[in-house]
């Protein structure tokens, strides 16, 4: 059977989505998730893009051993260096170079000439063949490109030692059976299309990401797809792993392909990526979403009892979900949360994270008498385990609201060794609880974004709190966790601020780039 090789792009692609930029410590602990997952490909990041994307793509290029390690790179000698150089230590690795070959890309964004493209296409993959025999090339919006210069140009590039052709639907305009049709038709008119792996990488501005991917593979015969967890990305984002992984799995029988993905891990990478970035998954998202599998309906619930394949064409288990069961109390020991923790395969990177998720877990357990597998989970995505990174902590809150009234919120919390008490009013709870930080810390920065999620269910259960801050064109996200949701909000809010002020790292690699 035909293997279908999984590139997985969430910590360079996905990372270029405002405001899920990571630190290195955040993209290795993703990286390793992604090794676990056994995804093929793992694009690591921009190495050319800042110094903090160069070393986050080295310390992954030193760490990973089962997925290569690619990093992207334009086509233009410093870029493909830089790769190179971070990628040095790996065994496994690809640089993969990219440069725009639509009309309106060349002319209007490279104000480049079709045969100066064409000339830095050639130049750029001989150039990366130096470095190592695993070299990728996209042209940039190639599904909005000329037929016919494209495949003067791929020729080009695949005798030049191109071992993988990318083709991207940049801004997600294609429509599954054309771009099928798409790839089919330069695969059938370069002489040397066999010589190379065939890719499709594919954007969700109408929602089709997932679709055109599988078309790319089915109608157009490509054999690697470019995806993020939870379909992380840019606007509508890019195609989802999960989906993708999880069409190809179940319909075996259609496509007629292998996939290496071990799926029990995708719940996991799913939760650590949304913990990280602070984008919170949709409950309806499939695979990954709260209702994936959640039957509601009377007749659904009855015949899945009966039989769970009348209405389950997965198993819940088989992409790491596990029954919303307790697991833990107050009166559970530190072994017996190691021990859960390792069972979820929660990645723990020091004595140090354990004990402050130990600490945490049991001031949850005094306050929430069932901690489910969930709950052990968001004590992880909570940024708050990692100390270094908490200049700002929430001490504690008060609040008072009633009708009739304007609520009133006193909020202490650390302001490195400093502690401070700031009141407000506000609209409700949680605007008050917000508006007395900032009273505060002075941020000056604007609310994009604010959601609560219940992580189980019932009304015992813990809120998660997303909040999205953007200031001086820098956007983080915040998440906070707490059975009260207004103590989650202004967790949130302090965990965004602390994202806001470390220093440099936190760049989307391509946002300060030129062409
Ligand atoms: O969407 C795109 O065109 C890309 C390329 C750099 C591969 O991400
Ligand atoms: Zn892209």
């Amino acid at each position: 059977m035909d293997r279908l090789i999984i590139f997985d792009t969430t910590l360079r692609d996905g990372e270029q989505s405002p405001g899920a930029s990571m630190t290195r410590e955040e993209k290795l602990r993703i990286a390793k998730q992604l090794e676990r997952l056994r995804v093929d490909v793992i694009e690591a990041g921009f190495a050319a893009s800042s110094n903090g994307d160069f070393e986050a793509v080295r310390a992954i290029a030193n760490t990973i051993k089962e997925s290569t390690v690619c990093s992207l790179a334009r086509a233009n000698d410093r870029d493909i260096s830089r790769a190179a150089e971070a990628l040095a230590a790996s065994d496994n690795k690809r640089i993969h170079t990219f440069i725009a070959t639509s009309p309106l890309h060349m002319e209007k964004k490279l104000r480049m000439t079709p045969d100066q493209v064409f000339e830095q296409a050639k130049l750029a993959v001989r150039f990366a063949r130096q470095f190592t025999d695993n070299v990728e090339f996209s042209p940039e919006d190639g599904y909005r490109s000329e037929p016919d210069f494209l495949c003067r140009v791929l020729e080009a590039v695949i005798a030049e030692g191109a071992t993988t052709i990318n083709i991207p639907d940049t801004v997600g305009y294609a429509i599954p059976e054309l771009y099928g049709l798409f790839l089919k038709n330069l695969r059938e008119r370069i002489p040397n299309a066999d010589k190379a792996i065939w890719s499709v990488h594919c954007h969700n501005d109408l929602g089709m990401a997932v679709a055109n991917s599988l078309a790319g593979v089915k109608i157009g015969g490509a054999r690697q797809v470019e995806c993020t967890v939870n379909g992380l990305g840019e606007r509508a984002g890019n195609c989802s792993l999960e989906e993708v992984v999880m069409a190809v799995k179940t319909r075996r029988d259609f496509f007629a392909l292998d996939v290496g993905v071990d799926t029990t891990q995708i719940v996991p990478a799913s939760k650590l990526v949304s913990g990280i970035t602070g984008f919170p998954v949709q409950p309806n998202k499939a695979v990954v979403g709260a209702n994936a599998f959640a039957h509601a309906s009377g007749i659904h619930q009855d015949g899945v009892l009966k039989a769970r394949d009348t209405y389950e064409i997965m198993r819940a288990e088989d992409v790491g979900w596990f029954a919303n069961r307790i697991v833990l109390g107050k009166l559970s020991g530190r072994n017996a949360f190691k021990q859960r923790v390792n069972e979820l395969n929660i990645p723990i990177e020091s004595e140090t994270e354990l004990n402050a998720a130990f600490a945490k877990f049991k001031e949850l357990a005094d306050r929430k008498a069932d901690i489910f597998d969930e709950d052990i989970q968001s004590l992880f995505s909570d940024e708050a385990v990692t100390p270094h990174n908490e200049h700002f902590k929430l001490l504690s809150l008060a609040q008072h609201s009633e009708t009739g009234e304007r609520p009133h919120a006193r909020v202490v919390f650390a302001v490195g060794p400093q502690e401070v008490t700031s009141e407000a009013d506000g609209n409700g709870p949680v605007d008050a609880s917000l508006k007395a930080i900032e009273a505060q810390v002075n941020s000056g920065s604007e609310l994009l974004l604010y959601s609560v999620n219940a992580i189980t269910t019932g009304t015992e259960s813990q809120g998660e709190v997303t909040v999205r801050l953007s200031r001086a064109g820098r956007i983080v996200n915040g998440v906070g966790a707490d059975p009260d949701i207004v103590a989650a909000s202004a967790k949130a809010y302090l965990n965004a601020l602390n994202k806001l002020y470390t220093t440099g790292e936190r760049l989307n690699p391509q946002t300060s780039l030129t062409p």
